[in-house]
């Protein structure tokens, strides 16, 4: 049931979508009857792991490809119906970049508005604005191939702008960027939803990235839309804190699990590296047990902390298992069996 009285500008509707596994092997279930619905304005996160199906989705809601079996409607028009009008109604943002190298980025912000249908001189001023808006006027006149990875990476969003899409889908806009760039790319994509009128569908990995840019979220995992909500009411949703402790170099990791299995107050111990983590209704009456714990055992602590729940945690709770996928802010918790 929808939310609001005003129609969804995004609407994807039990998509099912299966590719062929290859010879003699089983068919790929890249969607498994996926369907959200994104609020007119706002940016709205699909986030999940790779091969979670996040390009299936883009790639189908913006004609590119055809479900097996479903349907969706973007900005009251249906995909499969009318994927010319669709087109036109839309942006989108590859998780590829689709820009020439040897022409300058206010060449390939031109030729796209035209491509798009716009007259020359609505291209050009377009172009001007565009480039002005993020942060690329002194190098619109250069060639591309010249960019950084997230100057390149920006002209790529500022191509999907051209034509006053209604709605943008930017598949992953910021995977492969350093953390510096990404967090220029959030600036400019938050200011962005500022001044554009319109609805952004934004896929990523990232669970940072989510949290800051997405004002509702679907968390993806294996072709299913595992919950939906705003981050904040998905962290909300969950009980207690967690509690890092990190060991000391040398520290016997298997003795200090066992004597965290001993706190009462302590459940669901995961281990990365040297650092544990764990679930308490209330962390600050939890740490001082468990750093008791690992001292009556003689076993040393380098730090502790506990946090309040995070993205990595709604994750974990309603996937069965932790967001483990490459990347520099992620990170990759194991469970120990013994433990808990
Ligand atoms: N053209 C294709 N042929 C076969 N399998 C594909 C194809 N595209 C995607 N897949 C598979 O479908 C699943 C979902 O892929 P994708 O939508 O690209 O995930 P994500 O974008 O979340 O990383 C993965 O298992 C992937 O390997
Ligand atoms: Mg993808």
């Amino acid at each position: 049931m929808a939310r609001s009285i005003e129609s969804p500008a995004i609407e994807a509707r039990e998509l099912v979508k299966t590719y062929p596994g290859g010879r003699g092997k089983p068919r790929i279930h890249a969607l498994d009857s996926v369907s959200f619905a994104a609020e007119p304005g706002s940016i709205f996160g699909l986030l999940g792991p790779n091969g979670a199906g996040k390009s299936t989705s883009v790639k189908i809601l913006s004609t590119l490809s055809r479900p097996d079996s479903g349907g969706a409607i973007i900005a009251g028009i249906d995909v499969l119906k009318h994927p010319d009008r669709v087109r036109k109604t839309i942006g989108f943002v590859a998780q590829k970049a689709v820009t020439d190298p040897m022409d300058t980025g206010r060449e390939n912000l031109v030729l796209a508005g035209r491509l798009q249908g716009m007259r020359g001189s609505d291209a050009k001023a377009r172009a001007t604005q565009l480039l002005e808006r993020f942060s690329l006027a002194d190098s619109g006149d250069r060639l591309v191939k010249t960019y950084s990875g997230g100057m390149a990476r920006k002209l790529d969003v500022a191509i999907g702008l051209m034509h006053h899409p209604q709605v943008l889908f930017l598949d992953e806009p910021t995977t492969g960027l350093d953390p510096e760039a990404r967090a220029e790319m959030w600036a400019e994509l938050e200011s962005m939803a500022k001044t554009e009128q319109m609805t952004v569908l934004l896929t990523t990995h990232y669970l940072e990235e989510a949290d800051r840019l997405a004002s509702q979220l679907a968390i993806v995992d294996h072709g299913r839309i595992v919950v939906t909500g705003s981050p904040d009411e998905l962290k909300n949703g969950l009980r207690g804190d967690a509690v890092f402790v990190e060991l000391a170099p040398e520290t016997d990791l298997d003795a200090a699990l066992r004597a965290l299995s001993r706190v009462s107050a302590l459940s669901e111990v995961l281990v990365d590296g040297r650092t544990l983590r764990g679930r308490a209704d209330v962390g600050a009456v939890a740490l001082p047990q468990v750093l008791g714990a690992l001292d009556d055992a003689n076993l040393g602590v380098a730090s502790a902390t506990v946090a309040r729940p995070s993205l990595d945690d709604v994750y974990l709770k309603y996937t069965g298992h932790a967001f483990s996928v490459a990347g520099p802010s992620t990170s990759s918790w194991t469970t120990k069996e013994n433990a808990s």
